[in-house]
C-alpha cells in the first residue's frame, strides 16, 4: 500500500527505464521530463508520460520497431535525434513543427522513446 501511494505521488513506476540508455547515450528518466517540457503529447500518445494522448501525429508506442519515420526516414538512433530536433529540414511538408529542441534534450528524448512502456 505504501508502494502504491508514493506511485501515485511521483508518478514514477517506471522500473524498466535503464539509467542510461545505450545507443543514443541518453538518459531516459530526463526524456521524459523533457517530452512533457516540449509538448510533445499535445500530438502524440506517448507510453508512460500523463496526459500524453494526442492524435495529431501517430503513436510514438514501440517506436524502437519502426523501419521508418514519418515514412521515409530510416528510423536510427541518430536519425530520431535529427528528427526530433529539424523535422520540417528533414521533411518540409511534414505536419510536426520544429519545436527549437536542443540536442542534450533530443538525445534524451530518444532515449526515452526507445526504452517507453508500450
Ligand atoms: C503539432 C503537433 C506535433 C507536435 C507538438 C509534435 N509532433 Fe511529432 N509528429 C507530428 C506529426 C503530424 C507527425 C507525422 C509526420 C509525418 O509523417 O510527416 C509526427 C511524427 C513524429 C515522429 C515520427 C513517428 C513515426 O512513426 O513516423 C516522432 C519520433 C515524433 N513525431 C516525435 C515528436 C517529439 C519527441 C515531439 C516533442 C519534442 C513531437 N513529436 C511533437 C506532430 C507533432
Amino acid at each position: 500500500m505504501v508502494i502504491f501511494a508514493v506511485c501515485l505521488v511521483a508518478s514514477a513506476c517506471q522500473p524498466s527505464l535503464p539509467e542510461r540508455d545505450i545507443a543514443t547515450h541518453g538518459f531516459p528518466q530526463a526524456g521524459r521530463d523533457a517530452i512533457a517540457r516540449y509538448g510533445c503529447g499535445a500530438c502524440h500518445t506517448i507510453g508512460g508520460v500523463p496526459g500524453a494522448h494526442g492524435t495529431v501525429g501517430p503513436s510514438l508506442k514501440g517506436l524502437g520497431d519502426r523501419a521508418y519515420l514519418a515514412g521515409h526516414i530510416p528510423n536510427t538512433p541518430d536519425g530520431l535525434i535529427a528528427w526530433i530536433q529539424h523535422p520540417q529540414a528533414l521533411d518540409p511538408r511534414s505536419a510536426m513543427p520544429d519545436l527549437g529542441v536542443n540536442e542534450t534534450d533530443a538525445r534524451n528524448i530518444a532515449a526515452y522513446l526507445l526504452n517507453a512502456p508500450r
